[in-house]
């Protein structure tokens, strides 16, 4: 018998299952016995009164999950903050527990209405001491934790509950005597779980499968080696028991309906202190702003839901609505994490989206010393496609040639400040690099109701592809290419092998003959497959005119590829006659340069094929200089490696058979991306037909 231990219950004379606010009492509303759970109720007081010292309080009618006192409130010493229930359902246990408190001379301490944390439930003391292990997830908000840490001074360590069954801490998670932790380990998302296991030695977890936590094994009231619950399998018994407790299993299948057993049924309202050790936590805050069409277009849902996907948390501190169709929102959002790695992540999402640091706020980015050639420091800022902006000195730089997976490089020579993206392997030792996420933001143009419309519309195009839609696509772009043409713009396209072997070489090689593409990126296998069908007609061995395969054609590609290495270069088997037509040769002839390639799976290859990849990386970078628009032809490997070199704002057109490339393509969460799933061929004969018919006006015109 401990007499210093004492613990606060209500009896059960008021409770049922009226209303469901978690999953265990679906299907239960009414289905309790209230004789079974008295009986259930008085067993476990008994035991309990054998170990321990037990208080009442009393049951209030109309409240009836009010025997489980674990969600009174958290006692520590005289200091006690008091739940602030999430579910209305709840919320009038609160003055009745506040008074029992009030009545113990305690001093209660109150969250804002707005803050919700559930006591006991959500927050368990290690049985040493040293810290609180408190929850957030479900029923208690993460920024209350600061709340609690300050009132009780006690660090604590905030850990996401991230699987409904287990809505409270106490319900997955129990810190026994000794140090020791009986746990549910998924019940938690993997930062918490690296937390715990930071806190916990390995030799000292217990953790339970399914089948224990489903019957709230987890759920355990523990005095010094005893453990009382309602169920555990044989196996947990035993290991227990190895660890020197004794497990008494008393029924509470009743309460199980509501969710909760005899932990939930219990509030320990001693607790040991440790005078020596302070309130500290490592949650952290920080304030963005956010401009744009917020609401119309969707951006703050997605901030917000990502904040909370990534187990942070947020408070709108203002927001001003744009009230015409075309004014614009702000607003101010205090985000909090549970600790720095997960602030950064959250952050460097946020920036995507465009938000920002309040001005005033910082001054400089972190910069970082490069030490090693083509290595930066640990914690560098990687790019995005977005243009970009950075804080140096007090004002905000632009970033030079911005690409996607860079870092940020910042050189200050005679008072001028440059910012740039560096691939990493081009780091030199002694640069600037940026690090963390201080200081960055990103240009967004605002997305309006209107271009958000256009863009679904296309990933629908691109989804269903009824035959219309391609053509209205089709009709987009053409207006388009000849617009970039006629004002002296720039297209790139990337092609893959698919565009020869469906037809399309004719069609593409009209595009260059006609100055509608400034330059050509692929592999080894287009070149190949259109010298092929130029020279032999057939391309892989398939006669094109028939569509059936030619004896011996399986071998028409490595004679291609001899020819041409016989001739030095593609170029000069032009300008020997040897090749007279198609998209290769109309590239030679329209001094339209071309990037090939290398790959591993190359045959050959071409004497014009670059095998050295890092070469072939900075060509096609060169090549992609300036451009306005990229036709993206069938070419997932050709296409993303442009993608990641291209800056938002270029628009990029994606077509392709297979639905899964166009998404992967176009979902570069750009306004300017456009994706067509369709078969290339047709696309091309389609973009041909309709060029034409707008371009003949202006032929007939001429005599
Ligand atoms: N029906 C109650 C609720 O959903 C059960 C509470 C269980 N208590 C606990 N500490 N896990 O709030």
């Amino acid at each position: 018998m401990t007499e210093t231990i004492r613990f606060l219950m209500c009896p059960p004379d008021h409770y049922d299952v009226d209303y469901v606010i978690n999953p265990w009492m679906e299907g239960n509303v009414h289905k309790s016995s209230r004789d079974r759970a008295v009986e259930q109720w008085q067993k476990l007081y008994h035991i309990l009164k054998d170990i321990a010292i037990v208080d009442l309080v009393e049951p209030a009618q109309g409240w009836p999950d009010m025997v489980f006192t674990a969600n009174a409130g958290l006692v520590l010493g005289d200091n006690v903050v008091l739940s602030c229930f999430y579910h209305p359902e709840r919320q009038g246990e609160e003055p009745h527990f506040k008074a029992w408190f009030e009545s113990q001379g305690s001093t209660v301490h109150e969250l804002p209405r707005d803050l919700p944390f559930e006591g006991a439930g959500d927050a368990l003391l290690d049985r040493e001491g040293r810290w609180l292990w408190a929850a957030y997830g479900f029923r208690s908000e993460l920024d209350s934790h600061p709340y609690i840490a300050k009132w009780l001074d006690i660090e604590v360590l905030s850990l996401r509950l991230i699987d409904e069954r287990f809505y409270h801490l106490d319900t997955c998670f129990c810190p026994l005597t000794g140090g020791y932790l009986l746990y549910y380990p998924p019940a938690f998302d993997a930062y918490s779980n690296r937390l715990i296991e930071m806190r916990v030695p390995a030799e000292k977890r217990i953790a339970i499968g399914e089948p224990d936590a489903v019957n709230f094994a987890c759920n355990a009231v523990n005095v010094n080696q005893t453990i009382v619950l309602n169920k555990a399998s044989s196996d947990l018994k035993a290991q227990l028991g190895e660890l020197g407790f004794t497990v008494i299993e008393t029924p509470l299948t009743e309460f199980l309906k509501a969710g909760g057993a005899s932990k939930c049924l219990t509030l320990r309202v001693t607790e040991p202190i440790r005078p020596e050790l302070h309130a500290t936590t490592q949650i952290e805050s920080r304030t963005i702003q956010m401009k744009g069409h917020l609401l119309d277009s969707g951006l703050l849902n997605r901030a917000l839901d990502l904040v909370v996907e990534n187990g942070g948390s947020f408070k709108v501190l203002n927001f001003q609505l744009g009230e015409q169709r075309q004014s614009t929102s702000t607003t101010e959002i205090k985000i909090s994490a549970p600790s720095q790695d997960v602030m950064e992540e959250i952050m460097s999402q946020l920036i995507d989206l465009g938000a920002v640091a309040p001005p005033q706020e910082v001054c400089d980015t972190n910069l970082q010393t490069v030490a090693q050639d083509g290595v930066a420091p640990d914690d560098f800022y990687v790019t995005t496609i977005y243009p970009t902006e950075v804080r140096v000195n007090c004002q905000w730089v632009p970033v030079q040639k911005q690409r996607m997976d860079g870092a940020i490089v910042v050189s200050q020579m005679e008072g001028e400040i440059t910012a740039y993206c560096k691939l990493l392997r081009d780091l030199k030792a002694g640069e600037q690099v940026i690090v963390g996420v201080q200081g960055i933001r990103t240009v967004r143009k605002a997305e309006s109701r209107e271009q958000r419309n256009a863009q679904e519309f296309s990933f629908m195009g691109a989804g269903v592809s009824s035959e219309r839609r391609v053509e209205l696509v089709v009709e987009q772009i053409a207006w388009e290419l000849r617009q970039i043409r006629d004002q002296g713009g720039k297209v790139v396209v990337t092609a893959g092998p698919v565009v020869i072997h469906t037809g399309g070489g004719e069609h593409l090689s009209h595009l260059i003959r006609e100055g509608y593409v400034q330059a050509l990126l692929g592999g080894n296998a287009i070149a190949v497959h259109d010298m092929e069908q130029s020279m032999m007609g057939t391309s892989l061995g398939v006669d094109m005119k028939r569509g059936t395969p030619v004896r011996g054609g399986h071998r028409h590609h490595l004679k291609i590829i001899n020819l041409i290495r016989r001739y030095g270069s593609i170029a000069k088997a032009v300008e020997q006659g040897a090749l007279t037509r198609g998209v290769m040769y109309e590239c030679v002839k329209n001094n339209v340069p071309f990037s090939l390639a290398g790959s591993i799976r190359d045959d050959g290859p071409l004497p014009d094929t670059e095998m050295n990849l890092i070469k072939a990386q900075e060509e096609y970078a060169r090549l992609l200089e300036g451009t306005d628009m990229i036709l993206m032809l069938s070419s997932m490997l050709h296409s993303i490696g442009v993608g990641n070199m291209t800056p938002a704002g270029v628009k990029m057109v994606c077509v392709d058979i297979n639905p899964a490339v166009v998404t992967k393509l176009s979902d570069r969460g750009s306004v300017e991306s456009v994706g067509v799933v369709t078969d290339v061929g047709l696309f091309l004969s389609l973009l041909v037909q309709q060029l034409d018919k707008l371009t003949k006006p202006y032929k007939v015109v001429q005599p």
